[in-house]
Parts: structure tokens; C-alpha cells; sequence
């Protein structure tokens, strides 16, 4: 197995064993694609959105925030173009009977290749060592020229013909790469086909088209309908910003590696209304600062990578996603999207209502144009996790070489900022302590209190689950109101006084510290 899959395999029990993420309804054998978050990922998925929602709503005075509803009128499907076109192609092989997605396929030809160029770099890498240049290597060995220009011309042919909606062609390729089943080995393909990936119901009792709802694919049409209801209730001028997190439903065939694609998830999306010809400013702004965002939480930027689109989705007229390096390559994180007037233009001509923005300052109404930031919570979860998940050599209480797991959550988003633990369980005196100094910091902060096992145990449980402060009330404390407070990345302890640990933690763990660089 390699290192990677290792990596990865250990994120997912990891997830499970500290009551991170379970399977959705696992006593029946789960449902494939479907994730319940425990009693941790719901607080660091809390964190996340809280994050998010500070970051657009509080620091910006022209960004407010709604709570639309999942279901929506069908004609909003109609117009926003995903009844008609939202869709996947798709593909099976007729040996094995699974399901593939044609462009995911040659994607991951691509990345075969792109392996085998990363393991000639590293290998140019050992041998010339410190005076070793990559981009000089790259652009001057003849194999990897040969090979990225394969990668380039491959992934240029397929996005010609997703664009040109060529399926024909599409399998064409697919047969030319000779391109086999992962399961079968077999090259036994059916034509491909466009597969619409939105789940729908019916509303009451009634059957047929007529009575026809969709699970929204996307939170942003709550976001595009209630423009005018939000921009006029909250008196807001353009440019400004409508921000909201809520679920989206899509029908994934091919849904892998772990929550990075679900069928049920949760977006965190924000539209910002601008005037027409502004929007490559608006869309190059927002581009930058989603990147700050990331980078505020200590991402390594090496980790980090923009990728600009050449399929365009229907709506759009620029589009980036900002991908992350998760345990199995990079791969989108989040999506910048400039979707002109298409879906306000659109609601517009179907609903028959004006959704036209008057203008005070140049005295004309127009409808506006709309740059998307469009965030998976679910995929910046599994980020933050592999960043976080890492195993430590440290000295045991006998000084021997002992390995600690160890979840390096940024502080202000791990899902306990403080353990209150008495040294000895069966001590009144302590306990009783611990509990007085619980029921202050509560009110501050996520606290938990921990008085099961040895001392050095309950440490490394607080380690495995991010926990930045562990406060210990000794015999001293009894004494003179001292506990010891143990950060979790030094495991220095320092001796403080009771009323002196909120402040202390406080200093770290509030959202404040991450927001300085991410006010652009
Ligand atoms: N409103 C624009 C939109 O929905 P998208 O690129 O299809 O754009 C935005 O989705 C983000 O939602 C993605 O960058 C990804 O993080 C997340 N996302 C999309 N499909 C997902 C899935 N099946 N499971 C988990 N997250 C998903």
C-alpha cells in the first residue's frame, strides 16, 4: 500500500474511533456516500462554519447572510439551466457492471502519467541534491517534456469535446487511450451517456411532473430569488454580498473517498451582486482573498493551488477552484465562480417578476452581475483533518521513545479548547476543585472533564482529539489556586493561577487571531 493510501486509511478510522464521523445508519450497513458527523466533527464543523460566516458576514458590512429553504419551486431548476444540463457523462463497463464518469476516467490516465514524471523529479532530485533546480529539470529533461505534453494535449482534446457535448468522441478517446476498467481490466465500454444528478420527490400525494421537487444541487438559487427581498430590506447598495450555509443533495455515480463526494453535503456559498463590467475586479478580489482565508489557518501554501477551468459550467464566464492537497492529490476544495447575469436574467424572463437593481448613483436600473465563492464544508473538514492528523515521537514518563497521535488543529477551530482534569479521581478535594474550575471556564469556552486514567493518558486522548489546553488541579492547587496548564503542541506546563486561565486560553483560541489577514 503506499504511504499515501496509509495516510489516508488512518484519517478514516481515525475519524470513526474519536467520534468524528461515522457511517450514516451503519447497523444496516451504511448508505453508501452518506456521513454522520459525532460528537467532535460536529464541533470542528461548528468551528468551520463559524469561521466562514464571521469572515463574510462580520467582517464585511456589505455581506448579510439568509436561511433559504431546500425545496424550491421547480421552475427555479428550470430556469438556473439544471434540469436541462446538469449532468455527468457516464460510462460502464459491461464486465464488471460499474459505473464511471468519462472525464474522471481520462483524468486519472493523466495523473498516472503525472506520476511518473513526479518520481523522475524526485529521483533528479536525491541524485543532484542541494543544487538540484525542479523547474530547470522540467523544462529541459526531454521524457518529462514528452510526457506533460501528452497530459496537456489529452486534457486539452477531452474539454473541447465535453464542451462541444461530443459523447461520440468522448468514448472515441476513451477506446484510443485504451483505457481499462479499474475492476475488470476490460476496455468492454457502453456508449457514454449525460446522467441528471439531481434527486427529486413529490410534493403531497399527487403524481406526475406537474407535483415534481428537487433537492437542491446547489444553495446559491436561495441565494439569487431573494436578492431583491435581502438588498432592499437591508438597504444595501451594489456591490454586496449574500452569504449562506446550508445542504445540497446531488446524485454522485461515482462517490469515493470518504466525504470528499457525497450524495447529501453542506455548502457554504456566497454571491456578490456587482455592476455589469466590474466583475473580472470583483472575481480577481475574491479569488485572492478565499486563498488568504485558507492560508490564515496555517495551510501550508505548498498545499494550496489555484486551477483555472477550461470546461466552463453553463453559467459562468470565469471560474477557478482553489485545490488543496488531500491524501490522494489535489483536488477541489472550493470554487470562484464569475456567473455574469445568467441566473438572474434567467429567473427573471421565466418568473416574468423585474429583478432589475436601480442604480441611485448613475440613475439607471440594470440587472447585476454575480461573482460566486462556493466553499464544500464537508471537503475543508477532511482538509483540515489530514493537515491536523500526525503521529509524534516524544519521551514517555520513563523518558523512553513513545509515539503520540496528535490532531494540530488550528486552536480556534479544535472542537474542545480546554480539558479540566483533577490529578487523582478518587480525591474529593480534587475533584470537587476541578468541577469549580469547569463551571467557570464554561462559560467561555468548549471545556471538557477528564478524570479517567493515568494523567499521561488523558493527555494523549486530549492530543488525539486537537484539544489545545489541558488544566490540571494538583495539591498545590488546594493550596494556593495554582493549576498547571499544558499546551498541547510544546507540552510545556506552566503554573498559573485559576483566574489567570480563561485570559490565557481565550488568547488563543478566539477566532480574532485568524482574521487579521483575511480582511481584504
Ligand atoms: N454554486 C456553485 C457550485 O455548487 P460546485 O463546484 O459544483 O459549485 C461547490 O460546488 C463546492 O461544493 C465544491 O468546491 C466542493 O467543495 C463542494 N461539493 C460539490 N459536490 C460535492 C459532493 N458531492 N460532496 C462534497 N462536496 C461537494
Amino acid at each position: 500500500m503506499s504511504q499515501q493510501n496509509e495516510q489516508f486509511k488512518k484519517l478514516v478510522s481515525h475519524c470513526k474511533e474519536y467520534g468524528f464521523i461515522y457511517q450514516s445508519s451503519e447497523i444496516y450497513d451504511g448508505l453508501a456516500a452518506v456521513y454522520d458527523y459525532g460528537p467532535y466533527g460536529v464541533e470542528l464543523k461548528n468551528n468551520i462554519k463559524q469561521y466562514w460566516w464571521m469572515a463574510m458576514t462580520q467582517m464585511h458590512e456589505n455581506i448579510v447572510g439568509i436561511d433559504s429553504a431546500i425545496f424550491m419551486s421547480p421552475s427555479v431548476w428550470k430556469a438556473s439551466g439544471h434540469v436541462d444540463a446538469f449532468s455527468d457523462p457516464m460510462l460502464d463497463n459491461k464486465d464488471s457492471n460499474k459505473r464511471y464518469r468519462a472525464d474522471q476516467l481520462i483524468e486519472e490516465y493523466c495523473e498516472k502519467i503525472e506520476n511518473k514524471i513526479k518520481k523522475d523529479v524526485t529521483k533528479a532530485a536525491k541524485k543532484f541534491g542541494d543544487d538540484f533546480d525542479e523547474a530547470q529539470f522540467r523544462s529541459t529533461n526531454q521524457r518529462i517534456i514528452d510526457r506533460q505534453s501528452k497530459i496537456d494535449a489529452t486534457l486539452g482534446r477531452m474539454n473541447d469535446l465535453l464542451k462541444a457535448d461530443d459523447m461520440a468522441g468522448l468514448k472515441e478517446m476513451i477506446e484510443e487511450l485504451e483505457i481499462t476498467c479499474p475492476v475488470s481490466g476490460s476496455k468492454n465500454w457502453t456508449d457514454i451517456r449525460q446522467f441528471n444528478l439531481m434527486f427529486s420527490t413529490q410534493l403531497g400525494n399527487i403524481a406526475g411532473e406537474e407535483s415534481k421537487l428537487y433537492l437542491r444541487p446547489e444553495t446559491a438559487q436561495g441565494i439569487f430569488v431573494n436578492y431583491l427581498n435581502v438588498q432592499k430590506t437591508s438597504r444595501q447598495k451594489l456591490p454586496f454580498g449574500i452569504a449562506q450555509i446550508g445542504k445540497a443533495f446531488r446524485n454522485e455515480i461515482v462517490a469515493r473517498q470518504f466525504i470528499f463526494r457525497m450524495r447529501e453535503f453542506e455548502q457554504l456559498e456566497m454571491q456578490f451582486f456587482v455592476k455589469p463590467g466590474t466583475q473580472q475586479e470583483w472575481y480577481a478580489h475574491w479569488k485572492e482573498a478565499r486563498l488568504n482565508w485558507h492560508k490564515a489557518l496555517g495551510t501550508d501554501a505548498s498545499k494550496l493551488r489555484y486551477h483555472d477551468h477550461e470546461k466552463l459550467a453553463h453559467y459562468a464566464d470565469a471560474a477557478v477552484d482553489i485545490e488543496f492537497e488531500f491524501p490522494f492529490g489535489f483536488r477541489e476544495l472550493e470554487g470562484i465562480h464569475s456567473r455574469t447575469d445568467f441566473d438572474l436574467g434567467a429567473h427573471q424572463e421565466l418568473s416574468g417578476k423585474k429583478l432589475q437593481y436601480f442604480d441611485p448613483e448613475s440613475n439607471e436600473s440594470y440587472v447585476p452581475y454575480v461573482v460566486e465563492t462556493s466553499l464544500g464544508c464537508d471537503r475543508m473538514f477532511l482538509a483540515m483533518m489530514g493537515n491536523a492528523l500526525q503521529e509524534e515521537t516524544v519521551p514517555d514518563a520513563d523518558g523512553k521513545d513513545s509515539t503520540r497521535v496528535l490532531l494540530k488543529l488550528p486552536y480556534p477551530i479544535a472542537p474542545v479548547k480546554c480539558a479540566v482534569m483533577p490529578l487523582l479521581k478518587n480525591k474529593e478535594q480534587l475533584t470537587s476543585k476541578a468541577r469549580e474550575v469547569l463551571d467557570k471556564l464554561k462559560f467561555d469556552f468548549n471545556c471538557q472533564y477528564d478524570e479517567k486514567d493515568a494523567i499521561g493518558r488523558r493527555y494523549r486522548r486530549q492530543d488525539a482529539i486537537g484539544t489545545p489546553f489541558c488544566v490540571t488541579i494538583d495539591f498545590d492547587t488546594l493550596e494556593d489556586d495554582t493549576v498547571t496548564v499544558r499546551d498541547r503542541d510544546t507540552m510545556k506546563q506552566e503554573r498559573v493561577k485559576i483566574d489567570e486561565v480563561a485570559g490565557i486560553v481565550s488568547g488563543k483560541v478566539a477566532m480574532k487571531s485568524l482574521f487579521k489577514s483575511v480582511t481584504a
